[in-house]
């Protein structure tokens, strides 16, 4: 059996970054499906097919000419990795995600990512649907307010534009509309860590997590 780790948890409480440290420490593969669904809302602006056109966007999904490449992220052999980081983009993806056919054409995509040595997988239903076996499954959260103020430093950094009000406003808007869609909802799996990381640095967070990943692989050297 594929050793498979998760981390679910709504926008900005951290799970990509934590994933990529964990990955980058045990040296596993690593999959970010929000980036495939945020690929997807691209591709669906770009060709500006219908958000409730659920038999376009499947379509779309199906065929998507998505290339993973050490970090960069590739559409159809253009790279899309900053493009696809925007709060438009994160919108149009979670629109696109609410469709069940949708997330049905994507998931032997992100199965197929479970490779030895293992796999660290972060998003909405990583724990819930796609790796409902997954040995260990961690679900972060922390206010809108700080996560919002994470991602407008993250954006500003990156030197995109972004205004904080408006960023507070989307990922509240994004978060009801995950947590609230009929498949696959934003939410703990029954068998999940639930770490708040409001007042955590990613430092912290990330001792938290070595924690659980010790206590479910006691054999692995960290
Ligand atoms: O993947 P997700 O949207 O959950 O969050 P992320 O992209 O990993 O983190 C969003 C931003 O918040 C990054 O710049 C992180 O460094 C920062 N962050 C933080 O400062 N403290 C935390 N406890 C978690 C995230
Ligand atoms: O980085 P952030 O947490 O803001 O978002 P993301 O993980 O990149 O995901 C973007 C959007 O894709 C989310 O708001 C979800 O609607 C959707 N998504 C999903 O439905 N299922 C997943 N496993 C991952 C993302």
């Amino acid at each position: 059996m594929i050793p498979v780790i998760v981390i679910d948890g709504p926008a900005g409480t951290g799970k990509g970054t934590i994933a990529a440290l964990l990955a980058e420490r045990l040296g596993w593969h690593l999959l970010d499906s929000g980036a495939l669904y945020r690929v997807l809302g691209l591709a669906a602006l770009q060709q500006q097919v219908s958000f409730d056109d659920a038999a376009e966007l499947t379509k779309l999904a199906e065929a998507l000419a998505l290339q993973f490449d050490a970090g960069r992220i590739f559409l159809a052999g253009a790279e899309v990795t900053d493009a696809i980081r925007t709060e438009a983009v994160g919108m149009a993806a979670s629109q696109v995600a609410a469709h069940p056919p949708v997330r049905d054409a994507l998931l032997d995509w992100q199965r197929q990512c479970a490779q030895l040595p293992g796999l660290i997988a972060d998003g909405r239903d990583l724990g819930t649907v796609v790796f409902p076996d997954a040995a260990l499954k961690i679900f972060l959260d922390a206010s809108a307010e700080v996560r919002a103020n994470r991602r407008y430093k993250q954006l500003i950094e990156k030197g995109l534009s972004a205004n904080l009000f408006e960023l507070i406003a989307d990922i509240r808007e994004r978060d009801d509309r995950d947590r609230n869609r009929a498949v696959a909802p934003l939410c703990a799996a029954a068998d999940a860590v639930i770490v708040d990381s409001t007042t955590l640095s990613i430092a912290a967070v990330f001792d938290r997590v070595l924690e659980e990943v010790r206590r479910v692989f006691p054999d692995l050297v960290l």
